[in-house]
This record gives structure tokens, C-alpha cells and sequence, in this order.
């Protein structure tokens, strides 16, 4: 069967150009010459990818990627955007809009095709995870202030349980008004939540959850946020405790980036957690939020038992007293996390979290370890019949720490 490459572009020469270049290397190319003629076409076309002009009159290249989004059928198809430029925003807008790779015009033949093949290739690649049954572990990453560092530790912690135990691991981005997993994991944002608002929730099944998932290299995949508030507000509680059921039948664990609120979502979410990872900074303002989120927890009726606390130094200096903080809570503080500005901020700009850049390094490894450490039960206890890099790391920390406490 041949590939069928659908090209979309207002200018007769480039058309020509994308045409007479992909014809060469054996695909069927069929043009459109503009966003809305592709829109009612290509259900008739099916095609096996989409090359998209940005510039064009009437709708644009990114409005016609976000369509096609939205349609349950295209979600996965791969996109190529042409873009005129490579600047920090035109890079922001493909991200958002779905793309899966862009080049930039004038390119060379050799290039596109080389390219085409890689995101065919991606896309045809077989889908390990779909009949796996597994007894879930739904980890949840909780704050009701903000920027204390939930979606750093929710993109290391996930990472790092898919790379532990190459197991189906998944990270849901419920921070449904502005989630930046996607981003902060440098995955364009192809698929989201919002594919799901618009269909009736007695139609999900676990099939189409998959379907949605982004697929990061490390084996981890990701339910993303809503690229925009407006879609984040068709999300309802019932949508994302039907979604985490679901993916709860094919996971061994999932990491929940929670908002900081405790609005039906929210709660939907955490209801379904069997440990919540609460988080805050050694200021004021965090200690009193915690204060009420653990009254707030005791209301809900979650057992103290399943939640931890980690200590996270967002800040350099003048922060409070780890014991006064304790005193303060009634709670003991898990885990301290030392301030590291330089690491992390690389880490977002980059798309790359501390666990996969560097996870020997001391952010990197306590992260890992703090994975291990909240990892199911039954992992931990035994040696993996082929273990990991990543468990091989944990393991020789471990023993360094047993030598040490041992002279
Ligand atoms: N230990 C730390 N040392 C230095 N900077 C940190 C630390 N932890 C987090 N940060 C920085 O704090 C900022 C907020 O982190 P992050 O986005 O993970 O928090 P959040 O709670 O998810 O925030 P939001 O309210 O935006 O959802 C980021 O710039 C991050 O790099
Ligand atoms: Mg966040």
C-alpha cells in the first residue's frame, strides 16, 4: 500500500516543490490549497501524515493543526508544519497547535524527505502498552500554593518510575487551566484532555484514553492539560475519574500533577490516589495552606498515613525552621529538597528533567530515589529478573549509603 502524504500550501510553487520532492522517494501526494479545502478533504483522503503551510490566508497553518487535533482520528497523525522562521515563538505556537516536527522554508529536498521517513517511522512504531493488566499505583502531587515545584517533581517522579521499572507509567497533567508537563517533557502537545471533552463519557473506553497519550522517549506517555483555559473548563470531575480508571487498568503507576485548588477535579483526582505527595516551601504562606489542606484531607476522609510531606527550598535563603514548620503541622516532613536553581531552570527551558539530562547528579539521584522510594511495594522487595539502568543506580547509591553508615 502506498503512503499517502496530504500537502497544504497557498503557493503553487511550493506545493509543486513538496510535491515533486516526496513523489521522488515513492509516497502519493495530494495538495490542498488552503486550510478549510484540507479540513473537508482529508476525511475522504485519509492520509498517513500532513504537511502544513503556516502562512496562509484565512486560517492558519496552526488553526488547521488544532482542528484536525480535535478529531479523534487524526489525533495521532503525524503533522509537519512549514514555517518561515525559527524563532522562540513560531517554535511556542507549533508546540501548542499539535505539531509534531516543522522545518523551516527554504529547506533541502534530502531534508524533508529524511524527516518524512523519521516521523513516519515514529508513528507507524508498534503500541507496546495496550493489554497490559496491572494493579494500579496513582501517585499524587498536591499544593494549594503555587510555583512550590509539583510540576518539577511530578514530570521527575513519573520519568523516573518508567525508566525504574520499564513498566506502562503514565503522568496526567489535571492543572487543566495552564498544565505544563507536555512542555516541561519537551513533547509537542499533539493530543490533550481537551480531545476527550467533547465526546459523551459513556463512550471512553481505555482505547481511546491511549490514543490521547503522548509518548515521551523514555517509555513514559502523558495525558496532557488543555492547550488553552476555555477547553480546560469542559473538563468536569466526572471526565477524570472515568480517564483514571481506565488508565488505571492498563498502568502499574500514575503520577497526577495537581492544581492547587480543590475544586471537583482536583478531588477527583486525589480520591482516587493511594499516596499523595503534599508540597510546600519554608515560608509562611505555605505553612498555612499546608495547615488547611491537612484539615481539608482529614474532612475528606484520606488516611494521614498515605500522605507525605516534602520540604521543597524553591527559595535561597531566610527560609523557616524545618522543626518549626513540623511543630507547626503536626506532620513530620518527609523529604528536603535543597534549593538548585541553575539545574532546574535548565531543565524547563530545555524540556529535559534532571532524571533523564542527569541523574547522577545530586538532584537527579534524589529524584530516582525518591521514586524508589515510592514505588509499589512488591517492586521494591525484590531484585528485577533485568534490571535497569536506572534500578542499577539506585542500587549502587544504596549500597554506598549501608558502607558509609556501616564506618
Ligand atoms: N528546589 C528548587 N530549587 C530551585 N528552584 C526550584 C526548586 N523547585 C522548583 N523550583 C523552581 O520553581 C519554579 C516553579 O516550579 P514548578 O513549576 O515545578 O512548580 P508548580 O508548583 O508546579 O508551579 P505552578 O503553580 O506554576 O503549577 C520553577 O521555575 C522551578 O524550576
Ligand atoms: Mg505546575
Amino acid at each position: 500500500m502506498t503512503t499517502r502524504i496530504l500537502a497544504v500550501d497557498d503557493d503553487a510553487v511550493n506545493r509543486k516543490v513538496v510535491s515533486v520532492t516526496l513523489s521522488k522517494a515513492g509516497y502519493e501526494v495530494l495538495t490542498a490549497q488552503n486550510g478549510p479545502e484540507a479540513l473537508e478533504q482529508v476525511d475522504d483522503i485519509q492520509p498517513n501524515l500532513i504537511i502544513l503551510d503556516v502562512m496562509m490566508p484565512g486560517m492558519d497553518g496552526y488553526e488547521v493543526c488544532r482542528r484536525l487535533r480535535l478529531k479523534p482520528s487524526f489525533a495521532r497523525l503525524p503533522i509537519m508544519m512549514l514555517t518561515a522562521n525559527d524563532t522562540l515563538e513560531q517554535k511556542i505556537k507549533g508546540f501548542e497547535a499539535g505539531a509534531d516536527d516543522y522545518m523551516v522554508k527554504p529547506f533541502q529536498p534530502a531534508e524533508l524527505q529524511a524527516r518524512v521517513q523519521a516521523l513516519l517511522r515514529r508513528a507507524s512504531a508498534p503500541q507496546k502498552y495496550q493489554a497490559v493488566q496491572a494493579e494500579s499505583k496513582v501517585i499524587a502531587l498536591f499544593s494549594l500554593r503555587g510555583g512550590v515545584g509539583i510540576s518539577t517533581l511530578a514530570t521527575n517522579l513519573a520519568v523516573s518510575l518508567a525508566q525504574i521499572w520499564a513498566l506502562p507509567t503514565v503522568l496526567v497533567d489535571v492543572a487543566l487551566t495552564c498544565g505544563q508537563s507536555a512542555l516541561m517533557l519537551n513533547l509537542p502537545l499533539r493530543n490533550s484532555l481537551a480531545n476527550l471533552a467533547h465526546i459523551p463519557l459513556e463512550e471512553f473506553d481505555a482505547n481511546l484514553v491511549d490514543q490521547v497519550l503522548l509518548s515521551h522517549p523514555t517509555g513514559l506517555r502523558v495525558l496532557a492539560a488543555p492547550p488553552d483555559p476555555e477547553q480546560g473548563d469542559l473538563i468536569k470531575g466526572e471526565h477524570i475519574t472515568r480517564v483514571l480508571q481506565l488508565l488505571m487498568e492498563r498502568n502499574h503507576y500514575l503520577i497526577l500533577d495537581l492544581p492547587h485548588d480543590f475544586c471537583e477535579t482536583t478531588v477527583a483526582g486525589l480520591d482516587l490516589a493511594h499516596q499523595i505527595v503534599a508540597v510546600m516551601a519554608p515560608e509562611m504562606g505555605s505553612v498555612y495552606t499546608m495547615r488547611h489542606t491537612f484539615e481539608t484531607f482529614d474532612k475528606l476522609g484520606y488516611d494521614r498515613s498515605n500522605v507525605s510531606l516534602v520540604l521543597n527550598w524553591t527559595f535561597g535563603q531566610q527560609g523557616l525552621a524545618r522543626k518549626d514548620i513540623e511543630n507547626a503541622l503536626g506532620q513530620r516532613v518527609n523529604l528536603v529538597i535543597p534549593y538548585a536553581p541553575d539545574p532546574l531552570i535548565d531543565a524547563l527551558n530545555t524540556g529535559t528533567p534532571s532524571v533523564v539530562k542527569s541523574p547522577d547528579s545530586p538532584m537527579g539521584a534524589l529524584f530516582e530515589d525518591l521514586a524508589f522510594y515510592l514505588s509499589k511495594e512488591e517492586h521494591r522487595a525484590e531484585q528485577p529478573a533485568e534490571p535497569t539502568a536506572a534500578w542499577k543506580r539506585i542500587f549502587q547509591r544504596q549500597q554506598k549509603r549501608k558502607r558509609k553508615r556501616k564506618k
